[in-house]
């Protein structure tokens, strides 16, 4: 079987997805900044996951990674652009460093790697990207001025490859993720409705790699509701959204 490639592997969703995919067999490659995380997760594997340390913001070392593991490891079947931080930013702390700082790493540090991706599986014409998103990106919250906007960005450009990728033999899904229990949501000082424990996000993740669908989603009752709160007119959206957050 082909490798499989998870990006911000050193924690959270993309650490219990790449133990995940190991245990199902796969050989997989976990990729992050923290490399003694990553040796923890290939201890852990027994050996099935190799840790590869790379800074997703750094586009010639995102290069460098893909081709690095296809010399190493063979081809990547499956890469998972997981990678991706969260900062809370509100009108009374707007700033343009944490909007930048959010593009670089969630944005730019996913098609950082998407660009020597496409052009290997284009040439081969098979591969599977997976782009993690979130459904912060469906519209706009109270506190995700800098985070929503990244992921909106994701939602748009992972629809505006889809077609070209079907094309090219390339299957292209989105993730796009509610609440979920990792480092990155256990700073949250909000209510965070659905919050689903990471194994059984990962359960959701995995089905989804498995199925033909365009857009995984978990918890799917809680995405369902926010695409059904983005159909409303503005009125009736910031009136919910207000009364849902508290904003
Ligand atoms: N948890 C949720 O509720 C939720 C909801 C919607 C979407 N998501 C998305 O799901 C993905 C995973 O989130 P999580 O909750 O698992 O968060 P997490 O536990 O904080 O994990 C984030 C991962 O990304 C890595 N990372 C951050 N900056 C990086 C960089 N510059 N280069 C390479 N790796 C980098 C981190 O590793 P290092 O710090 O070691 O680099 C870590 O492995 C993110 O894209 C997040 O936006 C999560």
């Amino acid at each position: 079987m082909s490798v499989a490639w998870v990006t911000g592997a050193s924690s959270g969703i993309g650490e219990a997805l790449a133990l995940r995919l190991a245990r199902d067999g796969r050989r997989v490659v976990a990729s992050a900044r923290g490399a003694q995380a990553l040796d923890a997760l290939a201890a852990a594997s027994d050996g099935s996951v190799a840790p590869l340390p790379l800074d997703v913001c750094d586009a010639d070392a995102c290069a460098r990674a893909v081709a690095a593991i296809e010399e190493r490891e063979g081809e990547i079947g499956l890469a998972v652009l997981n990678a991706g931080t969260h900062v809370p930013m509100s009108a009374s702390d707007f700033s343009v460093a944490t909007l930048q700082r959010l593009a670089e790493v969630n944005l730019f540090g996913v098609a950082n790697c998407v660009e020597p991706l496409l052009a290997r599986m284009a040439a081969r014409r098979r591969g599977h990207l997976a782009i993690v998103a979130s459904v912060a990106g469906y519209g706009g919250l109270p506190t995700a001025a800098a985070y929503g906007p990244t992921k909106a960005a994701l939602i748009n450009m992972a629809e505006s490859l889809k077609l070209d990728c079907d094309r090219l033999g390339i299957r292209l899904q989105l993730v796009d993720p509610g609440f979920v229990r990792t480092p990155l949501t256990d700073r949250n000082e909000f209510p965070m409705p659905f919050l689903m424990p990471v194994d059984e996000a990962v359960d959701a993740f995995v089905a989804g790699l498995a199925s033909d669908r365009f857009e995984i989603v978990f918890p799917r009752r809680f995405a369902l509701l926010l695409k059904l709160l983005n159909l409303l007119p503005y009125p009736a959206y910031f009136a919910l959204v207000r009364r849902m957050t508290g904003a």
